[in-house]
């Protein structure tokens, strides 16, 4: 079966606060988006991919990628009012004869090829990975008044990527489950969780940034200096 990329780029960007969208953003010479649709589109394990846009946006991201020797981007869809809807639209997008499906955020321009096939690897074997790294700063779980709940270990903490690896039942079945559920997570291993089916991490790269805030473009624009 057939390797799939489902591309969520459908949100709004509201802790950029920029105008422009975060994934049509400029990041040296060009959107975000594209920089990380190159990754996906150079990385061998790869033979297809599905862009999730904004509802109206389909024909400017079809016109954005137009011309730039792409081949494997199989269709433009619209998203939903959350992360986990537009994957969702994603998902539905996919051929029948699809085996895995690496779930990546459009707003992470920084990851590598290699880091990918890293992942495809994992869930091959255990069905779920994903790309994380060790957190560096030690984390507080807080209640609604701003107090401190507790204090995880920080050597338990792992600050999770994309992308995300999984068998196309798996996490069909869990995005299904969580739907029924009413379930809604920022990430689609948390819903593979849910089901109680182990989730492989892969250790990543802390250049692997999403673009979330205005630092992390400023963070992005040096990572790829330094490997010019
Ligand atoms: N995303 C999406 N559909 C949504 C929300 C998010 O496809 N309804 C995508 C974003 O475009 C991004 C990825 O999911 O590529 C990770 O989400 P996040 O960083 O939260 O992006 P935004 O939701 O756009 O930003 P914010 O939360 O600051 O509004
Ligand atoms: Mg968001």
């Amino acid at each position: 079966g057939k390797v799939m990329a489902v591309v969520p780029a459908a949100g709004v960007g509201s802790r950029m606060g920029t105008n422009v969208k975060k994934q049509y953003l400029n990041l040296i010479d060009k959107p975000v988006l594209l920089h990380t649709l190159e990754v996906l589109e150079t990385c061998p394990d790869i033979s297809g991919m599905v862009l999730v846009v904004a509802p109206g946006e389909e024909a400017l991201c079809r016109s954005m990628v137009q011309g730039r020797g792409f081949t494997k981007i199989m269709a433009v869809v619209p998203g939903g009012d959350h992360r986990q809807t537009s994957v969702y639209h994603g998902l539905m997008a996919l051929p029948a004869d699809t085996a895995l499906v690496v779930i990546h955020d459009g707003a992470r321009p920084l990851v590598r090829a290699a880091e990918i096939s890293r992942a495809v690897q994992a869930a091959a074997e255990n069905g779920a990975a994903a790309l994380a790294v060790p957190v560096k700063d030690t984390v507080k779980v807080v209640n609604e008044q701003g107090l401190v709940v507790h204090t995880p270990p920080r050597s338990t903490l792992w600050a999770v990527q994309t992308p995300q690896v999984f068998r196309y039942e798996l996490i069909n079945k869990a995005h299904l489950a969580a739907r029924e559920a009413g379930q809604l997570a920022t990430d689609d291993c948390a819903l593979v969780e849910a089901l109680g089916h182990p989730v492989k991490l892969v250790p990543g790269s802390y250049e692997n940034i999403k673009i979330t805030t205005p630092e992390d473009l400023v963070l992005a624009e040096a990572f790829l200096r330094r490997r010019e």
